[in-house]
C-alpha cells in the first residue's frame, strides 16, 4: 500500500500532523483544565476564610453560630455549595443544610490534599479541607478545626468536556482536510513522472530517435530525463550502427554471389569447351573464396565485439608473434618485392591473448605490404612511452588522405572500392576491437603518396 512515493509522502505528513495537532490538543486541554480548577480552588478557599472568619470567637465547639445571610447561602440543596465543619478527629461540628444526610470524606490524618473532587448524590463537587485555629475571647489558641467549602462543579467539567469535543473534532477535520491537500499536492508534484513513464513506454526501437522534454520538470526529473536520454542515444546510434552493418555485410556478399551465379548460368545454358569451363570454374572458386573471407572476418568481427569475448590472457613474447606474422605474410611481400625489416627486442612481453594479437599484427602488416609500391619497405620498430608497448608499422606505400584515416576503421570501408581483391575492409575494424579488448588502441599517421605509419600501443603491466 505504501510502494508509491504519493501514498508514503501522504502517510508520512498526515502522521506527523496528527502528532502535532494530538500534542496541541493535550496541551491545550490540560491548560484549560488548570485554569478552570485553579479559579474554582481559588473561589473555594475565599468561602472558607468568610465563613472562618464570622465563626464567632466566643462560640463552643458544639454551637458555632452563623449569621443568617450565611445560612441562607448553604441552607438549599439547589444552591451548589456546601460547608462541613469537623475538629481534629473529624467529628462534625457543624454542616450546611444543603448537605442534607451526605458528608465530605474525613481527610486523613497527615495529609496535604487540600482540594478533592467526590460525588455527591451523583453530583461532582469539588470541596477544599481549611485548617483554621479559632482564637479564644482571651486571645489564646483554640484547637484546630477543619472548615470543608465545597461547590457543585458540573457546569464547568460541560465547558471543560465541550472544549475536548470541540478541540477533536477540529484536529478531525483538520487531519482530513490537510490530507486531502497532501493527496492533492503529492499528485500534482508528481505527475511529471507519470507524463515521464507514459512517453518512455512509447519509444520502441521503432522510434529511437524521440527523446523525453524534460525542460518545464523539476530538476531531480530533469536529471533522469537527461540520463535516460543518453542512453536512448547510445542505442540509436549502435542500432544504426547495427543496421548499416547487415546492410553493408549483405551489399559485399552480393557481388562475389552475382559472379557465381552469372557464371553458373552462362555454363548450363550450352555446351561449352573445356577450358571455358575451367575459367568459368576458377571464377566461381575465387568468388567463393571472396566470400569465405568476408565471412570468416565477420565472424571474428562478430567474436571480438561480443560481450562474452573469451580470450586467453598470458605472457606473449612480442618478437616471437610479429616474426611469425612476417613469416606468414612473406609470399606476399615477396610477390609485390616489398622488404620487411624487423627491430623488436626479445625481451619485450605483453598480457594478452596470443591468437588475437596475432590477428591485429598480421592485419595490419598486411596493410602495409597490400598498400605499398613495388619494392617500397616497411621498416617494424619498438619503443616504450607512459607504461605502454608501441609498435611501429611504417611503410612507403601509397599512404592514406587525412580525412580518411578515421573513416578506414569503419567496417568494410576502402579507400579504393574498385581495387576488389582480397580487400574487405574488416581488417582494421578487427585490429581496433582487439587492441580496445587489450586496453589499447591503434593510431594512423599518413600522408598520400609517401607512406603511413601504424602505432600499436598496449600497457605493458597491467590486465
Ligand atoms: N598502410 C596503408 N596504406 C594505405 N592505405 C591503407 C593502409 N592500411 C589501410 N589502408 C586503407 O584502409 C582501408 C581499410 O583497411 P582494412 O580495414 O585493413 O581493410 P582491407 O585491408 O581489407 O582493405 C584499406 O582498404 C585501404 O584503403
Ligand atoms: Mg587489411
Amino acid at each position: 500500500m505504501f510502494s508509491s512515493i504519493r501514498a508514503r509522502l501522504t502517510g508520512f505528513y498526515l502522521l506527523l500532523l496528527l502528532a502535532l495537532f494530538t500534542l496541541l490538543g493535550i496541551l491545550l486541554f490540560f491548560s484549560l483544565h488548570r485554569i478552570v480548577y485553579r479559579s474554582i480552588d481559588a473561589g473555594l478557599l475565599v468561602q472558607a476564610r468568610a465563613l472562618a472568619a464570622s465563626i464567632e470567637p466566643g462560640g463552643h465547639d458544639e454551637n458555632l453560630n452563623f449569621s443568617d445571610e450565611v445560612m441562607q447561602e448553604y441552607g438549599s440543596p439547589h444552591s451548589g455549595h456546601f460547608f462541613q465543619i469537623r475538629n481534629a478527629e473529624g467529628l462534625t461540628l457543624k454542616k450546611s443544610s444543603s448537605m442534607n444526610d451526605v458528608d465530605f470524606p474525613i481527610p486523613k490524618a497527615g495529609s496535604i490534599q487540600r482540594y478533592m473532587t467526590v460525588l455527591l448524590k451523583g453530583k461532582p463537587v469539588r470541596f477544599v479541607n481549611f485548617y483554621f485555629s479559632p482564637e479564644s475571647e482571651t486571645g489564646a489558641q483554640k484547637p484546630v478545626i477543619i472548615i470543608q467549602c465545597g461547590q457543585v462543579i458540573d457546569r464547568e467539567l460541560d465547558l471543560l468536556h465541550g472544549f475536548t469535543a470541540v478541540l477533536a473534532g477540529s484536529v478531525f477535520l483538520f487531519l482530513c482536510v490537510s490530507g486531502l491537500a497532501g493527496i492533492v499536492l503529492a499528485r500534482k508534484a508528481l505527475e511529471p513522472v507519470n507524463t515521464m513513464s507514459r512517453t518512455i513506454d512509447l519509444i520502441s526501437e521503432m522510434n529511437l530517435s524521440e527523446r523525453i522534454d524534460a525542460s518545464s520538470d523539476p530538476e531531480e526529473l530533469k536529471r533522469i530525463a537527461e540520463s535516460f536520454n543518453r542512453t536512448l542515444e547510445r542505442l540509436e546510434k549502435s542500432f544504426e550502427r547495427q543496421k548499416h552493418f547487415v546492410a553493408d555485410a549483405s551489399h559485399e556478399l552480393r557481388t562475389p554471389l552475382a559472379v557465381i551465379l552469372a557464371h553458373s548460368d552462362v555454363m548450363l545454358r550450352k555446351k561449352h569447351t573445356v577450358a571455358e569451363y575451367e575459367e568459368a570454374v576458377t571464377a566461381i572458386r575465387d568468388a567463393a573464396a571472396m566470400m569465405s573471407a568476408i565471412v570468416e572476418k565477420l565472424l571474428t568481427l562478430a567474436r571480438m565485439t561480443s560481450d562474452r569475448t573469451e580470450l586467453k590472457f598470458e605472457q606473449v613474447a612480442l618478437d616471437d608473434i610479429i616474426r611469425q606474422g612476417v613469416k606468414l605474410l612473406s609470399p606476399l611481400a615477396e610477390e609485390k618485392a616489398v622488404g620487411v625489416e624487423l627491430f623488436i627486442p626479445e625481451s619485450v612481453t605483453v598480457r594478452g591473448d596470443r591468437e588475437a594479437l596475432m590477428e591485429l599484427f598480421v592485419n595490419l602488416i598486411d596493410n602495409s605490404i597490400k598498400y605499398n609500391v613495388a619494392g617500397g619497405h616497411v621498416k617494424i620498430s619498438f619503443r616504450q612511452e607512459n607504461g605502454y608497448a608501441v609498435i611501429e608499422i611504417l611503410d612507403t606505400g601509397i599512404g592514406i588522405a587525412s580525412e580518411e584515416i578515421e573513416a578506414v576503421f569503419d567496417r568494410f570501408y576502402r579507400v579504393d572500392k574498385a581495387r576488389g581483391g582480397k580487400a574487405v575492409g574488416l581488417g582494421l575494424s578487427i585490429s581496433r576491437e582487439i587492441a580496445r579488448l587489450h586496453q589499447g588502441r591503434i593510431e594512423l599517421r599518413s600522408k598520400t603518396g609517401s607512406g603511413t605509419v601504424a602505432l600499436i600501443y598496449l600497457p605493458l603491466q597491467s590486465l
